[in-house]
């Protein structure tokens, strides 16, 4: 069947646009990978270059998605090739390959949100919240959440986009917000708070320029992954759009939401890691659970707070994960005519295999996570801007200016950053990516290997 035949839903409201593209932002990337990111590169000096790339990088990297998920009401297989001709298609087949790497171990992560969810009704992770990490996150009980999380994500999915995506979307996003909002003000209280802010907002730009080779690729995957850049969700999304609205207002607010809830976690995670006198790159992958099932044991009502938390994470996790297999689904359903349950059925079966290795081994989780975020995520976004920046550049520049008021200025800017500035930095980020990668091979794999 071609894609023309296919009739595509379009968001019921105009929100909902809005509210699906914040739901697949807002996630794990924000919550959990991002304090674990901050705490790797060494605090401030990764925010200052994290949030420098979030404008230069994501800002007009997101509205090309748009403009390419909106002109060609396909899927990213079918948009890139209706966009740059046929040989793009195999560009957007790079970005299938992204969605199951990337899902294979998100799924990970939020089964362990899951389990912590489940272990604020029965305190389980008071009597010492980093043996507990240490204990739920690696092993056939990590398998057995992931595998309950990738069922959410298929029923959800098989169900179909309207009702399945929009739904979870209302109901996490303002909830997420306050709780954290929340659990600043109690993190404002704690003794090495102080000390945290230091260490987080100010910048010491010796360490940048001492750690430059590692924090930029760091940054770059980050400010990707966190906006759902790189693979083809945005241009999914913008896909069901169906009016001419605004792509720049639309970006702006779901970019400033994104950013906030990452910055806030900040906020609260780390005067909890100062105050428990720990050195903020150790808790790795586990900081943001460690440092909250932590607060969660001290304040008063604390499971209940902690379930609540929990629960919206898991929500969050549930409408990113939704909006990564939603590409591949989207794609046999338009290219193939494959039904959706069984798209979604079979697709996310392999993905929950894909990931087992991920739940058994901490070094193949590392494996997945850097090579997914810094690698493949810059990969992808660099071949989309040469795509517009270079190739059909018209084309984009017609569609961005639909829905805007005074559109010649603001379309050539864009186009302009698209061609030069954000190419050149991912060419450089991704450069930097695949020597860490080879050095986390050489140090991290080869032993690994040698050690089974
Ligand atoms: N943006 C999501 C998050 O922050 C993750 C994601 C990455 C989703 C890439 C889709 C595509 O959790």
């Amino acid at each position: 069947m071609a894609a023309s035949d296919v009739i595509r839903e379009s968001w019921a409201t105009r929100i909902g646009f809005i509210l699906a593209a914040v739901g697949s932002a807002v996630g794990l990337g924000n919550v959990w990978r991002f304090p674990f990111q901050v705490g790797q590169e060494g605090g401030a000096a990764f925010l200052f270059i994290y949030l420098a790339f979030i404008v230069v990088i994501g800002f007009p990297a997101m509205l090309v998605e748009f403009a390419i998920g909106r002109n060609t009401k396909r899927n990213p297989v079918g948009a890139l090739r209706a966009f740059g001709g046929k040989g793009w298609e195999y560009v957007g087949g790079i970005f299938l390959v992204i969605g199951f790497v990337l899902l294979a171990f998100y799924s990970v992560v939020a089964g362990w949100v899951l389990r912590y969810f489940f272990a604020s009704f029965t305190g389980a992770y008071t009597a010492d919240p980093g043996a507990y990490f240490a204990q739920i996150s690696v092993g056939w009980d990590a398998v057995f959440f992931h595998a309950l999380f990738m069922l959410s994500v298929i029923a959800i999915v098989a169900i179909g986009i309207q009702r399945g995506i929009e739904l979870a979307a209302k109901v996490m996003v303002p909830a997420i917000f306050f709780i954290l909002a929340g659990l600043s003000v109690y993190a404002f209280t704690l003794g090495g708070a102080g000390e945290a802010y230091a260490y987080y907002l100010s910048p010491d730009f010796a360490e940048i320029a001492a750690n430059w080779q590692s924090v930029l690729p760091a940054a770059a995957g980050q400010a990707l992954f966190t906006l759902s850049l790189g693979m083809g969700v945005m241009i999914t999304y913008a896909s069901y759009i169906d009016e001419d609205r605004n792509l720049i207002e639309d970006g702006t607010a779901i970019i400033s939401f994104d950013v906030a809830i990452a910055f806030v976690v900040g906020l609260v995670v780390f005067p909890i890691i100062f105050t428990a006198g720990v050195d903020p790159a150790d808790p790795g992958p586990g900081a943001v659970f460690i440092s909250l099932a932590g607060a969660f044991t001290e304040i008063g009502f604390g499971w209940l707070l902690g379930a609540i938390f929990f629960g919206t994470f898991f929500l969050a996790a549930l409408t990113s994960a939704i909006s990564i297999i939603e590409v591949i689904v989207s794609y046999a359903i338009d290219e193939h005519g494959i039904d959706r349950r069984v798209a979604t059925t079979v697709v996310g079966s392999i993905i929950f295999l894909l990931g087992i290795p991920t739940a058994l081994d901490p070094v193949l989780f590392g494996l997945y996570d850097q090579l997914a975020a810094e690698v493949l995520l810059v990969l992808g976004t660099l071949f989309i801007m040469i795509l517009v920046g270079w190739i059909a550049a018209p084309r984009a520049k017609a569609e961005l200016a639909e829905g805007l008021e005074q559109p010649d200025r603001l379309t050539d800017v864009w186009i302009w950053l698209v061609r030069v500035p954000v190419v050149v930095v991912l060419l450089v980020s991704l450069y930097l990516a695949v020597l860490g990668f080879g050095e986390f091979l050489r140090t991290e794999l080869v032993p690994w290997f040698e050690i089974r």
